[in-house]
């Protein structure tokens, strides 16, 4: 049997159990959040995606930085991971114009500070990707600051290091989606220090969950695209009113399926693998 783990915190979606002194399990449950609520109503099987995405990632992107996962437990939604001293930001790295960095161009011709060419439409490429850092709040929404205040958090050097590991992590992520059919729009990594300050990839990376996913053959800049996220359940929420504070509201049956279907098929598509077979041996993920 594993070891159980003390319990010792809950995010929005995972649930962390600390193995001895330098180890965490990370379960990552079935829970959904949108606008930063969590809603009553769980996804099945959406902790297993992310888990096993995370995973398929971690194996393929050791040779840009190496990442806390020591191992997949069989049920598929628990990681035993390296507990790390995790840098107090969160490096979004965005491709394309969407979500709060279009909502920002609108405004103010900029996207978190970085001057753009004026004219640039929703969903469309950025002339190359920015990295917009936003601080980890412990409650409520994270919020983003400029480099130059993200560099003064963490120090010049480590910020330096830290943004070209996530614009690496997003260029092999990209090519890899793009070969697949699928746009990374923008995605959000999380990276701590080990024992010896070593920068280390942490947390979930490159999921549904961290991530923009647009399918690439109906992908055409201008508006907003369809996505392999939890934007399905954002827009029946939008459609069905709600104030979006707490609590959420109950997902129908439909808008749950649906749910589901988008998230293993994120999965399916960017690993080539079943999602069946990983339910079988979440193993599957980590072979080359
Ligand atoms: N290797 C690690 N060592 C220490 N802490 C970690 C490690 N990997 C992840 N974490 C932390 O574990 C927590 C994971 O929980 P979860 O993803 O549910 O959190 P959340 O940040 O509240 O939710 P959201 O991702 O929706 O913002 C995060 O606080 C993350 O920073
Ligand atoms: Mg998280």
């Amino acid at each position: 049997m594993p070891e159980p783990g003390v319990h010792i915190g809950s995010g929005k979606v995972r649930e962390l159990y600390a193995l001895g002194e330098d180890r965490l399990l990370l379960a990552a449950s079935d829970r959904i959040s949108v606008f930063d609520v969590v809603l009553p109503t769980p996804i099945p099987d959406k902790g297993r995606v992310l888990t096993g995405l995370s995973a398929f990632w971690f194996a393929r992107t050791q040779h840009i930085v190496p990442n806390h996962l020591l191992a997949i437990r069989p049920d598929g939604r628990s990681l035993e991971c390296g507990r790390l001293d995790m840098l107090p930001l969160e490096f979004v790295v965005r491709g394309y114009l969407a979500g709060s960095g279009w909502r920002d161009y609108r405004a103010t011709g900029a996207v978190c500070g970085h001057a753009l060419p004026p004219g640039l439409l929703e969903s469309e490429r950025l002339p190359h990707p920015l990295v917009t850092p936003a601080t980890k709040a412990a409650t409520g929404h994270d919020e983003n600051i400029s480099e130059a205040d993200a560099a003064e958090l963490v120090g010049r050097e480590q910020y330096t290091e830290a943004r070209e590991v996530a614009l690496a992590l997003y260029g092999f992520g990209a090519a890899h989606a793009s070969a697949r059919g699928i746009v990374l729009a923008d995605t959000k990594f999380e990276l701590g220090a080990d024992e010896a300050g070593r920068l280390m990839l942490a947390d979930e990376a490159l999921t549904p969950d961290s991530s923009r996913f647009w399918p690439a053959d109906s992908y055409a800049a201008g508006g907003p695209q369809p996505s392999y996220d939890k934007q399905f359940v954002r827009d029946w929420c939008e459609r069905t009113g709600g104030d979006k504070a707490p609590p959420g509201p109950e997902l129908p049956a439909d808008v749950v399926e649906g749910t589901r279907a988008r998230y293993a098929e994120a999965f399916e598509l960017l690993t080539g693998i079943p999602f069946a077979r990983y339910l079988d041996d979440p193993q599957v993920v980590r072979a080359a």
